[in-house]
């Protein structure tokens, strides 16, 4: 066989050519494309998964599972911390974001020992509590003096 014809053979025709650059042109469109929604997203659940774990280490002993002011420090103690899900519904995001930062009565103070995105991320967090009702714990009590509640 002559070298040109198998040249021929190798060489992509024009049409081929130009398929493959409109399939690729697609493939790099749709991979930006999810890449930019799902982006995102993430970013948004990693923010609430951080707020959960800071609520978990700080707040869940008095404010409770769910916020509603039953954790069993606040039992132990004998104070009523606040329902933080009517909380809130009825105060602004600053107000709340205040007494987190300054504490309030018997509520201590996280201006120093949360950085500002994490109590950021901790209201984010609250709202995501609306509505729920504590359930009964099934050993994943994250103090784990579960036998004290
Ligand atoms: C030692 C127990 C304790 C801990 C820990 C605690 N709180 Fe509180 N919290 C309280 C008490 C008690 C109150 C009610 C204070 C008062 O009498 O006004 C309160 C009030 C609040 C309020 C005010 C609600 C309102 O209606 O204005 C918010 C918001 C709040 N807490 C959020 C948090 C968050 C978020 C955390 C964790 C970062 C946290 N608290 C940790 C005990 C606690």
């Amino acid at each position: 066989m002559p070298v040109k014809s198998m040249f021929f053979l190798w060489r992509p025709t024009e049409t081929m050519t130009r398929l493959s650059h409109h399939v690729l042109r697609r493939m790099i469109w749709g991979v930006s494309l999810g890449v930019l929604l799902v982006l995102p997203a993430c970013g948004g659940s990693e923010d609430i998964e951080e707020g959960a774990r800071t609520y978990a280490r700080g707040c869940y002993s008095c404010h409770g599972s769910v916020g509603l002011g039953d954790g069993p420090t606040a039992k132990l103690m004998g104070i009523q911390p606040a329902n933080l899900q009517q909380a809130v519904r009825e105060k602004s995001k600053a107000e709340i974001l205040n007494t987190m930062t300054r504490g309030r009565q018997a509520m201590p103070a996280f201006g120093r020992s949360l950085t500002e995105a994490q109590r950021e991320a901790v209201y984010r967090y609250l709202l995501t509590l609306q509505g729920k009702r504590a359930i009964a714990s099934r050993g994943l009590d994250p103090t784990g003096i579960r036998g004290l509640r």
